[in-house]
């Protein structure tokens, strides 16, 4: 079959026999140490829904590798679920969590001695994490998506995850009652899969689609769709394929196929995590994919799909009118894709999509025509200023307001923010400032779901918020993030002090504070370092190594 297998350095001959013996005990038998071996990394945990069910779905992957020829084993990797770290100390370990699924599926495969490599996963960090461990070993690789849950429905309501969120919001300024709360929660997620919009994991699942290192059409059926198995078989196939083809993972981690996965990103209005992901998962790959890149996209790409959490269409609804082909197919007869970029299929792009027929379909809402745009410009936007001198990134999918100036409110955490919000201390027309909430400084960028969410849900909606920060892909209105360089390294935003002015202005994608530079300078100059936030363990660790987000916010070991 393959040229070479990997495998055999380690599972032939006598003096591998005590190898042998451990994979004989559970189940091996001789002609199966002379086939490809195929790791299955499986984001895999009981602790909530979105990776609840993805065990199971391995078992079809394996099954497929083994009826085409190969041998395959499975192994775990941890999943932290955003939704019951968000608001918490424990979601300075989200970000952290991409990092250690990385590096588990590097140490295991590498000390197994794989031949390939399948991925499988549904949740915020899992994508990015497997997809990074795929560029990082460049072996033949490929992901799959668990699938998302099918959206609840609350008294006639299509809901998801973030409308509870925003809900809190609402009781805490008495519009919703606690009873209102408890039935919402009763429904709000009713099935195994990840938060139904258009959030961080089916953001992420979309771009996994684009890169080219899941099969089309494989992101967005319902973790719940038989299509579900189908991908499974199929991918089990096609890994096999890729072996035997002898495509590795940089092959098709190429500049072009980042360009392709953040003009998709930048065409649905995705979620903001998706940046940090797609550098970090380039830096993995060594390919010298920027900021900057994405910068230059934003003013190419229009908005041409709208999503939870701007609209209330979720992925599902995406899959039934075409799934991410469609949007791909629009793009590239727009000319705005590199067509030549090859993928898990072991096909070009443009011949991925040559077959595909755009769905008869009349009345849709979801996705227009690359002529008649939701946007003229991009859902995501990179800012930058005096506030920003390396960068920040707004998601104008999900507001309207694209020039702010008021004055900043400014909140050394994110429990700060929130009790200021809890105790209406934020005023329409402020800026609320969230800073040492870092890569470093959080560490691990803490998302801000619970205070924008309390923000809209509050009746604000005049109120600007800014953070070196991240937010949730559910997150809504004028919220900037991933402000570089972040407070805890001395960035302008550590200086920024109460009732400064402050200028968004998205058109000139700016973000500045409306003070003299001399004073800018003389409170740089002022300003000292504050103590890390943790000096053991695993954040304090994370913090010692971990890059700025306009570089993935990845913890660095080569430049
Ligand atoms: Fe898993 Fe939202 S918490 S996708």
């Amino acid at each position: 079959m393959a040229r070479y297998l990997r495998s055999r350095t380690r599972y032939h001959g006598v003096l591998n026999a005590p190898q042998r013996a451990f994979l004989r005990s559970i189940g091996f038998k001789d002609e199966d140490f002379s086939k490809p071996y195929i790791a299955i990394a499986v984001a895999w945990s009981e602790a909530g829904p979105c990776n609840y069910h993805t065990l199971k779905l391995s078992e079809y992957i394996k099954d497929a590798i083994v009826s085409a020829g190969g041998s395959s084993t499975a192994f775990p990797t941890m999943v932290i679920y955003d939704n019951i770290a968000m608001g918490s100390e424990g979601m300075r370990y989200s970000l952290v969590s991409r990092e250690l699924i990385a590096d588990s599926i590097e140490a295991q495969f590498n000390a197994h001695y794989y031949d390939a490599l399948v991925a499988l996963g549904s949740c915020d960090k899992t994508t990015p994490g497997m997809l990074m461990a795929m560029a990082r070993l460049n072996v033949p690789s490929i992901y799959v998506y668990g699938g998302s849950a099918e959206p609840g429905f609350y008294r006639g309501e299509k809901v998801t995850i973030e409308s509870i969120h925003t809900a809190i919001g609402a009781y805490l300024r008495g519009a919703l009652s606690k009873e209102d709360i408890e039935e919402l929660e009763r429904v709000v997620h009713p099935t195994v899969g990840a938060c139904a919009g258009m959030f961080t994991a089916n953001t992420m699942a979309s771009i996994a689609e684009a890169l080219g290192m899941s099969l089309p059409g494989s992101s967005t059926p319902a973790a719940t769709s038989m299509k579900r198995i189908h991908y499974a078989i199929e991918s089990g196939r096609a890994v096999l394929n890729l072996l035997e083809t002898g495509i590795k993972a940089r092959d098709i981690l190429t500049y072009s196929a980042f360009r392709n996965a953040a003009t998709v990103l930048l065409a649905i209005g995705g979620s903001t995590n998706a940046i940090l992901h797609l550098l970090a998962i380039a830096y993995e790959a060594k390919v010298k994919f920027t900021l900057s890149d994405i910068e230059e996209l934003t003013g190419k790409v229009p908005l041409i799909a709208r999503l939870s959490p701007a609209s209330e269409y979720v992925m599902t609804d995406l899959d039934s009118i075409g799934g991410i082909p469609l949007i791909m197919k629009k793009l590239l007869e727009a000319g705005l894709l590199e067509k030549e970029a090859i993928t898990v299929t072991g096909k070009t792009i443009e011949e991925n999509l040559k077959d595909y027929r755009f769905p008869n379909i009349i009345n849709q809402n979801i996705v227009r025509d690359i002529g008649n745009p939701f946007k003229k410009y991009s859902g995501i936007i990179v800012l930058r200023g005096s506030l920003a001198p390396r960068g920040a990134v707004v998601k104008v999918a999900a507001t309207e307001k694209l020039v702010f100036r008021g004055p900043a409110r400014v909140f050394n955490s994110e429990e700060e923010a929130f009790k200021a919000i809890e105790s209406n201390s934020i005023e329409e027309g402020d800026v609320v400032i969230i800073r040492y909430e870092g890569p470093k400084g959080g560490p691990g960028m803490p998302e801000m779901l619970r205070v924008t969410s309390a923000i809209v849900g509050s009746g604000l909606n005049n109120v600007a918020l800014v953070t070196d920060g991240r937010f949730s892909g559910a997150t809504k209105g004028l919220m900037i993030g991933h402000v570089a360089p972040e407070a805890f390294v001395g960035g302008p935003i550590a200086v920024v002090e109460d009732y400064d002015e402050i200028l968004i202005d998205i058109p000139s994608r700016k973000l500045d504070i409306l003070v003299p530079e001399q004073e800018i300078s003389e409170r740089l100059k002022r300003w000292r370092p504050i103590e890390p936030r943790y000096r053991e363990g695993l954040l304090s660790k994370y913090a010692s190594l971990v890059s700025q987000a306009d570089e993935g916010a990845v913890t660095r070991t080569h430049s």
